[in-house]
């Protein structure tokens, strides 16, 4: 049965079952902060799950893309997978336990016909009711395993959970007495967990019952065609057997002949190459935290395993054309998107050629000269510290420590000083401490431990600056004969990790903590109104609750109803001030704590204590800015969609009161008549005045209505729907239409007018927009247009003929720089002529010195040629002045050369004078100065410095 007949039939038993099927959801979990990825088919309704949103039907079923991080490096064997597809039905407080067995093993048994002698089933230790349902159902009871956590269900830390059932597949039905499949784990696949969620686990690992009794399961499609087709692994499936063949192919080998390492690289290559695929048509960039880094590893480790396979040519967007043509029917968006996860791709790939050939550069022409160098000064040392006694240890070990110090200055050119000093620092520690005492045999084995091989520091800093894979490192110390430490790499890892961890979190549960102690919730009454009345729930100073606050205290106030918006989904949050009859408190910014709203500010005068009332006044011009400008993200939003296509999408929005910002997909850059025809859509509907209606509903709904959800939001359970929509009820026709919790204008006519200040690349695949709106962009116009009145003035014409004016006077400044330079050249060479006339006489010898007025080292050079020609034979210094600092060159005829006159070190002596430096040839040298005054003086020593040179004895 293939990969498609799987997900027909699956889909098609659960319909005919009264189920809903739902479409796959994006990878990107929409709205849930507590996962990076959808990780299993019931992530997109934990909503339902938890009670917070109603499912369009309580049964459904679906085939969902899911990614799981946590086996990134198992992949490459046989099972693991990071994209997979997971089949479900779900039941939400319909049916349970009794029906989702009894139709899971039809669906096996019946349906499809897979040998009941090759399954056996498990369930939660003490769960008799799922152990008794099973019995029923005709498997005898040394089939059922009772198991313990195995057969627990979470996801993540927080969210819905429960006992599970399962169903495992016997590969292996020659392999005699069954004993299960926990205790013979290569010979039984899992190939379906029936979760009976009933639970809610909390953040600190306690659990209350769901509001229902909920049905969750899971089948691996992979699995499944592994069973289903018979074969030893996913890859030989047909999900995977067309991807190892084309990678196989442009590696130049034989699959089934290659070796295991090779045969794993190919797995790795293929199994990241789709995932990469599904991850950026669902919205991922690769980066340097959160799903981006996870991406970014993706590829990484793609890439260095197809360059262990000897592929140098670009690979990704191949395995993505291929994964497009096999997967593209299912899941459009891949085909959708292609445009942009070619463009990533390549870039990525670039990235990483770079970042190899950087790896090398660094160990080949730093690191590992550096060791020899040192190593060979510690070799020099050894004899004589072995040999020393007690007493003459310590000054050895300085004099060591030293010659390694020496050792390291010496390396000139160093690529990266931060590596340098660890490698130096790894051999010179033991001298140090050596030469305050101990054993010179314990101290040369850890220096030369330290030199024969790349240290785990090292190679951390080239993974962790360079993004150099530890295996390259490794790749290039053997082949310069050295080892890498690996443990020394892992500790060094895992101690960035640590200290990533206890960074994140510290903070981040304190705060939480302090705010889950406030009973009561705020209440948001900011769409309606910006004035209101709220009562003070809570009062917190420097991290703590306190009883008051007195006039001058830095707060943070909870009221238990506010019209203050909490920053939140890209808008600011709003500021203003809070009072009372003799209190009044500076609002500054309003942040989200949970369900509470924070107003963090100054109280400016009298006091406020939990339970007083306050007068809550939002900034009117602040937030009527922020109004202005989150309508016209949404009209942006649409409008680029409209211009450049659907692949356009939100990444990223700051709504500000004076400007926006907004991130979104896109992989080349517009045109600029593109963003012209964007900002006049954006202005077209301000001046159409579309009224801007807001509508609570499910989610659900909300999406079956067409509205945009943007992935990342946090939505709740009922979810705000803001449409700028053609008011007339025949038109539908609707701009836009998003969900969105921000406060918006009225109607798009408040915007004024809307102007775009800048678009640039953020990052591959990513791009940004700023722009203005109402006043905040009539004065960047107006400047604008001042700046170009102004311009005009000064080229003496009309604003409109000032681009031809400008054009017309850089062609004239062209012209004139070029016939400036010819006759500087000439005059600078006539002038050195005239002063090879007079040549003075230096103890016979004819010396030139004198200044020429050229701009450049080059004309100052020709210049000096010219007096050399003239004089046959002599010592010419010639100075200039070029962009204000001194030049000197020097030239020495060859006669004169032989009488051991050399103007590398003559100009060195002139232009020390000027206060430079330089050098060079016997007969030919310049140097420069960067004392303009002192030209003349320097020029005027010449004749002794070239006396001095005649009569070295004097
Ligand atoms: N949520 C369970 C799993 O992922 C069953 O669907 O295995």
């Amino acid at each position: 049965m293939d990969a498609r007949t799987i997900r027909r039939t699956f889909t098609e038993f659960f319909t005919d079952r009264d189920h809903r099927a739902m479409a796959s959801a994006p990878l990107i979990a929409p709205g849930d902060p507590t996962l990076l990825f959808t990780s299993a088919g019931m992530v997109p309704f934990k909503p339902f799950f938890l009670g917070e949103a109603t499912p369009p039907q309580p049964r459904l079923t679906s085939v969902q893309k899911c990614f799981r991080t946590t086996d990134i490096d198992e992949t490459g064997d046989a099972s693991h997978l990071t994209f997979f597809e997971m089949l479900g039905n779900f039941s939400l407080g319909e049916y349970f336990k009794e029906e989702a067995q009894a139709w899971a093993w039809e669906l096996l048994t019946g349906v499809i016909g897979v040998p009941k002698d090759r399954l056996v089933c498990t369930v939660f230790t003490d769960d008799d009711d799922a152990f008794e349902n099973w019995r029923k159902l005709g498997v005898p009871a040394e089939r059922i395993f009772r198991y313990g956590e195995e057969n627990y269900w979470y996801v993540g830390d927080v969210g819905p959970c429960g006992p599970s059932a399962e169903l495992h597949y016997d590969l292996n039905p020659a392999g005699g007495e069954i004993r299960g499949p926990e205790q013979e784990q290569d010979r039984w696949l899992e190939i379906w967990n029936l979760v009976f969620m009933q639970f809610q686990r909390h953040p600190d690992g306690s659990k209350t019952p769901l509001p229902k009794q909920n049905i969750d399961t899971g089948a691996g499609l992979d699995r499944w065609a592994v069973m289903l087709q018979d074969k030893p692994d996913v890859y030989a499936t047909d999900l995977f057997a067309p991807l190892i063949e084309y990678v196989a192919g442009r590696a130049d080998r034989d699959y089934t002949a290659a070796d295991d390492r090779e045969r794993r690289a190919l797995r790795v290559v293929v199994e990241h190459g789709r995932a990469m695929t599904f991850l950026i048509a669902d919205g991922a960039i690769p980066g340097n935290e959160g799903r981006g880094y996870v991406l970014r590893r993706l590829i990484r480790r793609a890439l260095y395993m197809a360059h262990t396979l000897g592929i140098r040519d670009p690979l990704l967007s191949g395995i993505a054309e291929q994964v497009r043509g096999q997967m593209g029917d299912v899941y459009p968006e891949i085909n959708e998107q292609a445009a942009l996860v070619e463009q990533v791709l390549d870039q990525e790939e670039e990235r990483f050629v770079q970042t190899l050939a950087t790896g090398h550069a660094l160990l080949e022409e730093q690191t590992i000269p550096l060791k020899r160098r040192l190593s060979e000064v510690t070799a020099a040392a050894a004899p004589a510290l072995r040999a020393a006694t007690e007493s003459e240890v310590p000054a050895l070990a300085g004099a060591w420590l030293q010659q390694l110090e020496k050792g390291a200055a010496r390396s000139g050119g160093l690529h990266n000083r931060r590596l340098a000093a660890i490698t130096t620092e790894a051999a010179a520690a033991p001298a140090r401490e050596l030469a305050a005492g101990g054993s010179a045999d314990l101290a040369l084995a850890r220096s030369e431990e330290a030199l024969g091989r790349i240290t785990g520091q090292e190679a951390f800093v080239l993974y962790d600056t360079y993004g150099v894979p530890r295996e390259v490192t490794a790749e290039v110390a053997t082949s310069a004969g050295l080892e890498l430490d690996v443990e020394g790499f892992e500790a060094a890892l895992a101690e960035q990790q640590e200290r990533a961890r206890a960074d994140g979190t510290f903070r981040h549960d304190e705060a939480a903590a302090l705010f889950a102690e406030i009973d009561g919730r705020s209440e948001f009454s900011g769409y309606a109104g910006i004035d209101d009345q709220g009562r003070v729930l809570a009062v917190i100073m420097k991290g703590e609750r306190v009883q008051r606050a007195e006039a001058g205290a830095e707060v943070e106030l909870v009221l238990d109803r506010t019209p203050f918006y909490a920053e939140g989904g890209g808008q600011v949050g709003d500021a203003g001030t809070l009072e009372a009859e003799g209190v009044a408190v500076e609002i500054a910014d309003a942040q989200p704590r949970g369900d509470l709203i924070a107003h963090i500010g100054r109280v400016a005068s009298g006091s406020v204590a939990p339970g007083d009332v306050l007068r809550a006044r939002v900034d009117p011009a602040r937030r009527l800015g922020v109004m202005r400008n989150h309508t016209a993200t949404h009209l942006l939003h649409a409008a680029l969609r409209g211009v450049l296509g659907d692949h356009a999408r939100q990444a990223g929005s700051l709504v500000a009161a004076d400007h926006l910002r907004f991130d979104y997909t896109q992989a080349e850059a517009p045109t600029a008549e593109q963003l012209r025809e964007v900002q006049r859509l954006v202005n077209a509907k301000v001046r159409e005045n579309i009224p801007v209606a807001t509508q609570e509903m499910s989610y659900e709904d909300a999406l079956e209505t067409g509205a945009m959800a943007i992935f990342g939001e946090k939505y709740e359970a009922d979810v705000r729907v803001v449409q700028i929509c053609d008011p007339d009820p025949h038109v539908h026709d609707c701009f836009s239409k998003e969900l969105c919790g921000g406060t918006h204008a009225p109607a798009t006519g408040l915007i004024g007018s809307f102007v775009i200040q800048s678009e640039s690349s953020i990052g591959a695949g990513l791009r940004r927009i700023e722009a203005l709106t109402g006043e905040a962009a009539e004065a960047w116009l107006e400047q604008r247009v001042g700046e170009l009145r102004a311009v005009a003035d000064l080229l003496k014409t009309r604003p409109e003929d000032a681009p031809d004016r400008l054009r017309a006077l850089q062609d004239e400044a062209q012209t004139l720089r070029r016939r400036l330079a010819a006759i500087e050249a000439q005059a600078g060479a006539s002038s050195a002529a005239a002063l090879a006339d007079e040549p003075a006489d230096v103890d016979g010898v004819p010396v030139v010195a004198g200044r020429v007025e050229v701009e450049s080292a080059d004309a100052l050079r020709r210049a000096g040629d010219e007096v050399r020609e003239k004089l046959g034979s002599g010592v010419i210094v010639l100075g200039a002045l070029a962009a204000e600092r001194p030049i000197f060159v020097a030239m020495v005829t060859d006669d004169l050369v032989a009488r051991g006159l050399h103007a590398g070190n003559i100009v060195r002596d002139v232009a020390k004078l000027a206060g430079g430096g330089g050098g060079g040839k016997a007969e030919m040298a310049q140097a420069g100065g960067k004392d303009a005054g002192q030209i003349d003086t320097a020029l005027a020593t010449t004749a002794d410095l070239v006396r001095g040179q005649l009569n070295p004895h004097d």
